[in-house]
This record gives C-alpha cells, structure tokens and sequence, in this order.
C-alpha cells in the first residue's frame, strides 16, 4: 500500500477540456512600438524575474484569467507553478529532506529551499552569473523558466518588427524559447515533469515523501490553468490551432515524454552506483504496484488475470515501463514506416532486459539510447504531418479501444490510465470538430470512474482497480468499438 504518492492528478482532465472558449481577442495595445534593435551576441543571457514581465502596461493587467496582457495575473492567482517554491518551505519537504538526508549531522541545516536538487525543478533555477538584479528564486517556476532567460528579448519583444519574425529566430537570436512548438513544449514539460540527467525524482525521492511523477501531456495540459487561450489567435493564423489540437498533442505528447524516459533511463543506467544518488537497478522505472501491493488469495478471475499478465513477462518480475512506454507499441505499429515499425522491437529487447532480476546497466543505456534516438526521428516526421481528419481521429479510437481489450486482463491501473488518456484525447478532438459520437462519451466516463473510484479513501494505491470485475475493462472498451459501428 503507498500513501500519498499522487495518483489521481493526472485524471482531473480529459474528456471535459473539450469545452473551448471562444471569445474575439483584442488588438495588441498598452505600448507605443519603437523599433526593434538586435542584442548583443555571446554570453549566456541572464534571468531578470517575473518582476520585470509583471507590469500594468504589460502582462499585469489584472483582466480576467487567460486574457492576453493579463499572463501575470493569472499566473499569480491560478498556476501552481507560482507556488513551487512555496512548498519547499512546507512540512512534507521538510520531512523528504530528513529522510533523503539522514546521514547528514543535521538534516534540517540546509533546507529543500536551499538544496539545488529540489530549485532544479521548484524555481528558475540560475546558475552563478545568470541572476540578474531583480531575479527572485521564491518566485517558483516563474515566466523565464518556460519561455526562457529575458535579458535578450525583455525590451525587444514588444518592438516594432518583433512579431514578424520567426519562432526559430525569436528563440535562436532572442532567447524566447519556442513554446508553440508542441513537440519543443513537452520537453519543455517533461524536463521537470519526467526529469532528466540534470534532475531527477528517483525512488529514494520518492520513498523519502516525494510524490510520484506521472506525467502526460494531455492530461497535464488539460487541467492545467492557462494563461493563454488556445482558441484565441483568430487575429493571427500562423497561430492558430489546427481543429485537430489535442490529438496532436496527444500524439507528439506521447512521443516526446516516452523519448524523455528513455534518456533519463539511459543516464540513470550510464551512472548506476557511481554515487550514493545512482542506485541501480532504479525502481522508479517500474511498476509500482508491482511490489507495493496487498498479497490476496486469488478467485478464480483474479487467476484469470494473473495468467494473463504473465504471458507477457517472467513470473515475479515487476514490470518495466508501464507508464510512458505503455502505448509506444500499437502506436508505432498504426504509424508504420522503417523507423515506426523498428520500435516495438527496440522496445522488447529493453524490456527483456529491465525485467531481468539483476538487469545489466550498460545494456540498458545501449537500448534505451538507441530507442530513443528512433523516437527522435519519429518525432520529426509526426510533426510535420498534415492535421487528421475525422475519419483518422475515429481509426485511432478504434485502435488504442481494440488493443485495450486485447490487452484489459492482465492490465495493472498504468496501463489501463494510458489507455483512457489517449481515447480521451482523439475524443475530444473529434468533439472540437463538431463530429463526435456521444455514446463513446458515456463510455469514456465510466471508465474514467473506474479508474478514480479504483483508490480506496485515504490512500494513493489503486487497490481496488480490477481489470477483470463486471463490467469488465475489455467489455467497457468493446462497447466504444460498437458505438463507432465497430
Ligand atoms: C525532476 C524535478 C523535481 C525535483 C528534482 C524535485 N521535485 Fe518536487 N515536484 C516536482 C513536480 C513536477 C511536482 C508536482 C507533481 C505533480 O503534481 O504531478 C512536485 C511536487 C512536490 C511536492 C508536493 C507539492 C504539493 O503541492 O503537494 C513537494 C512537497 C515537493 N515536490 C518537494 C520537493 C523537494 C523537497 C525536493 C528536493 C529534495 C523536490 N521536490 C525535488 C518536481 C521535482
Ligand atoms: C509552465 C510554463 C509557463 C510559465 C511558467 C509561463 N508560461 Fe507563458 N506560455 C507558456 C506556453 C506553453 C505558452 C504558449 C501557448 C500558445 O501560444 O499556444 C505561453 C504563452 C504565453 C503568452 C502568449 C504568447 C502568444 O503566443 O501570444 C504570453 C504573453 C505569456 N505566455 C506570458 C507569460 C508570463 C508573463 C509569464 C509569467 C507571469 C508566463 N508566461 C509563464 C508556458 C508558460
Ligand atoms: C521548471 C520546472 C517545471 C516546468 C518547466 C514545468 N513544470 Fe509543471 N510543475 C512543476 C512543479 C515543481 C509543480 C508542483 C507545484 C506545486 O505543487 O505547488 C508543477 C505543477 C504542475 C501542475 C499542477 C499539477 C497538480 O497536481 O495540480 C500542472 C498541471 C503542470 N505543472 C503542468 C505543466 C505543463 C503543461 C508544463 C509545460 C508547458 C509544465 N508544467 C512545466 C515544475 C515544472
Ligand atoms: C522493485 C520493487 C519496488 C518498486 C517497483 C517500487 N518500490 Fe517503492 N519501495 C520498495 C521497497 C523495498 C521500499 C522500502 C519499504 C520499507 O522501507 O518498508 C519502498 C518504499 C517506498 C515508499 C515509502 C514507504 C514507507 O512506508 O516508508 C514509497 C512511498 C514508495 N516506495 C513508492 C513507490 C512508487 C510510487 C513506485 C513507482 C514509481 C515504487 N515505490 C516502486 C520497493 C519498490
């Protein structure tokens, strides 16, 4: 059984975040243009705080939450992200530091507010020399720590000119990272969400009071609070959204987050037990509830699922990957092409190792490498294809309901979320086109409460998640293929 672990969060959105709110969006005013000047080249650019995006003639407008000019506002009143920081002050990272850090004289000496693992992610974090005058670390993942350090664009990017360019040039020349690149935006994401060979939640992490990441992107951009709206570029068509957004997003989302596991993999496994903050094998990396979990007498449809789930696996081994990789598989097969249809293969051989008692760390960095380098590839082409039509968003429902059902039985509460995720988010897109199949709503909600309702009160297992109870999980997904006329 694990406690507070974070297992729900990811659930809150899908589904409803179809709901787009439409509204015309007002000429660009507040200041008089003047014209643009290139910065300086060389160095690396300073970050100047959210003091210096939060004026009134800027993005301080105090407007209503996700209207333009009020970014700041609505950051300050809705983002968590404005209280990251906040919460290394509180008891439960107090208490992660004393766990995580017991072996110091006194744990509670340098405190998660000082410590660079947790800023890494808690705050902007500026090195030496990138702080400039008015950056403030309390002020959590401010404005710089997505759209990047503003010493280079801060007086530039509301000049005449600026608009014109490029979000390549605007990133490259300026610094303004390129966010509406949404495969660039998940990194973006997934650097603190998943982590990476800078930052990292590990299982000691985690043991220590940290909760669990379990990131996807659609979820995580569904619930959360904006301040842009993603309908709301009417004035400015490169922007636009394309009608099938969430399925894009869900798609490159995918992608880009089981890419950004495999390479913390790969440095995990490259630096295993090189230092106390290595361990090896990382349990992180498996199913949780592989090894936290209550011992049962099975029924005889629980042997049903037991039998299922190690027809895949050796008996007794937790399984790798039953997050970010959950989907990685169909999907490739239903993208198709050289570099597609060499991951499921990539993907077993990880598994085949991972899933071993002692698994071999350079064999796992080798895999884990190259199946992300593929992944790359894949990325590149996914995002340069054109937006998918009804027809194509119905065939990828059909897809990840079919596989789900092949695959219910054996499912553990992971798998069976992924599943729902991605449903949800080609359902939506459908929705946004106006050419959605109400019944496969219905369908989906059931499933959603099956899944929040698998997490007894009080505790952060889903306990109670049974793949193989009436109505079963591979029934509730056969039902979505019939009300497509499946
Ligand atoms: C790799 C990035 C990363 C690192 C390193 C990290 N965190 Fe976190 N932390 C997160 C993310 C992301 C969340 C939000 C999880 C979610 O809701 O999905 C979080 C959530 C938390 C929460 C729960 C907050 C809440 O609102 O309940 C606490 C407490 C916390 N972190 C403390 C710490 C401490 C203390 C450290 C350093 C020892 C640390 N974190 C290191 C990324 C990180
Ligand atoms: C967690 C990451 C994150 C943080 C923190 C953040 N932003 Fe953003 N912001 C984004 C993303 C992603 C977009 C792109 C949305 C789009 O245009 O589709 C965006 C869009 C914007 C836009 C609209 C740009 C346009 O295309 O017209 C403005 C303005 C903006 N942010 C300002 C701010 C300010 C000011 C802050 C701090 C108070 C801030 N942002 C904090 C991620 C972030
Ligand atoms: C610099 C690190 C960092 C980046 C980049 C970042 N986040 Fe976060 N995010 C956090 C931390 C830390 C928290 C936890 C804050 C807390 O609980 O107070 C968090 C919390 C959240 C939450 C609230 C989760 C909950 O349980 O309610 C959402 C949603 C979220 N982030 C989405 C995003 C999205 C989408 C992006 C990319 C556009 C993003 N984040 C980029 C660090 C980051
Ligand atoms: C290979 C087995 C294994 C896997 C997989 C695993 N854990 Fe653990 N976990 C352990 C062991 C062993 C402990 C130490 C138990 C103890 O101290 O009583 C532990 C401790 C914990 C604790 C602290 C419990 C306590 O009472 O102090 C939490 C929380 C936790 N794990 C969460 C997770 C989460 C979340 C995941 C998945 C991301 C996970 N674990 C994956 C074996 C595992």
């Amino acid at each position: 059984m694990i406690k507070r672990v974070g297992g729900g969060a990811v659930l809150g959105a899908a589904v409803v975040v179809g709901a787009w709110l439409a509204w015309p969006r007002s000429p660009a005013s507040g200041r008089q243009a003047e014209p643009i000047q290139a910065p300086q080249r060389g160095e690396t650019a300073k970050f100047f705080g959210v003091a210096s995006c939060a004026s009134m003639a800027c993005h301080h407008f105090n407007g209503a939450k996700a209207e333009a000019r009020s970014e700041y506002s609505t950051w300050s009143a809705w983002d968590k992200h404005a209280r990251a920081y906040a919460v290394l002050e509180n008891d439960r990272s107090r208490r992660i530091v004393r766990n995580l850090y017991y072996s110091e004289a006194d744990p509670d000496k340098v405190p998660a507010t000082a410590r660079r693992l947790c800023l890494e992610c808690h705050s902007t974090y500026a090195a030496k020399g990138e702080a400039g005058e008015r950056f403030f670390v309390g002020d959590g993942v401010g404005c710089e720590s997505c759209h990047g350090p503003a010493e280079k664009y801060l007086t530039t990017h509301y000049a005449r000119g600026f608009k014109e360019k490029s979000n390549e040039e605007k990133e490259s020349v300026y610094g303004l990272r390129n966010v509406w690149d949404l495969s660039k935006r998940t990194k973006l994401c997934t650097s603190c969400h998943v982590g990476n060979a800078t930052k990292e939640v590990n299982h000691d992490l985690i043991a220590a009071g940290h909760p669990r990441l379990n990131f996807e992107m659609g979820g995580y951009h569904g619930i959360y609070n904006k301040h842009w709206n993603d309908r709301n570029y009417t004035t400015n068509p490169a922007k636009n959204q394309p009608v099938d957004f969430e399925a894009r997003l869900w798609l490159l989302g995918q992608l880009t987050a089981a890419k950004a596991s495999l390479e913390l993999l790969e440095s995990r496994a490259a630096n295993a037990n090189k230092s106390i903050d290595k361990p090896w094998p990382e349990f992180s990396e498996y199913a949780c509830y592989a090894c936290h979990k209550n011992l049962e007498l099975l029924d005889s449809r629980e042997v049903e699922r037991q039998t299922a789930k190690y027809k895949t696996r050796p008996v007794g081994a937790p399984a790798y990957g039953t997050w970010y990789l959950s989907l990685v598989t169909p999907l490739s097969k239903k993208l198709g092409g050289e570099t597609a249809s060499a991951l499921p293969g990539d993907l077993a051989k990880l598994r085949g190792i991972m899933e071993k008692p002692a698994p071999n760390a350079q064999a796992a960095a080798r895999e884990a490498g190259a199946a992300a380098r593929r992944l790359d590839q894949l990325i590149a082409r996914v995002a340069k294809e054109p937006a998918l039509d009804p027809k194509q968003l119905r065939g990828y429902i059909e897809l990840f309901a079919q596989d789900g059902a092949d695959r219910a039985k054996g499912m553990d509460w992971d798998d069976a979320t992924q599943v729902y995720l991605s449903l949800a988010a080609f359902q939506t897109a459908l929705s946004d086109s106006g050419k959605a199949d109400p019944g496969v709503k219905n369908d989906l909600l059931a499933i959603k409460k099956r899944l929040r309702s698998a997490f007894p009160p009080g505790v952060d297992s889903p306990q109670y998640f049974n793949p193989v109870a009436e109505p079963t999980l591979a029934s509730q997904l056969d039902t979505i293929r019939r009300h497509l006329g499946k």
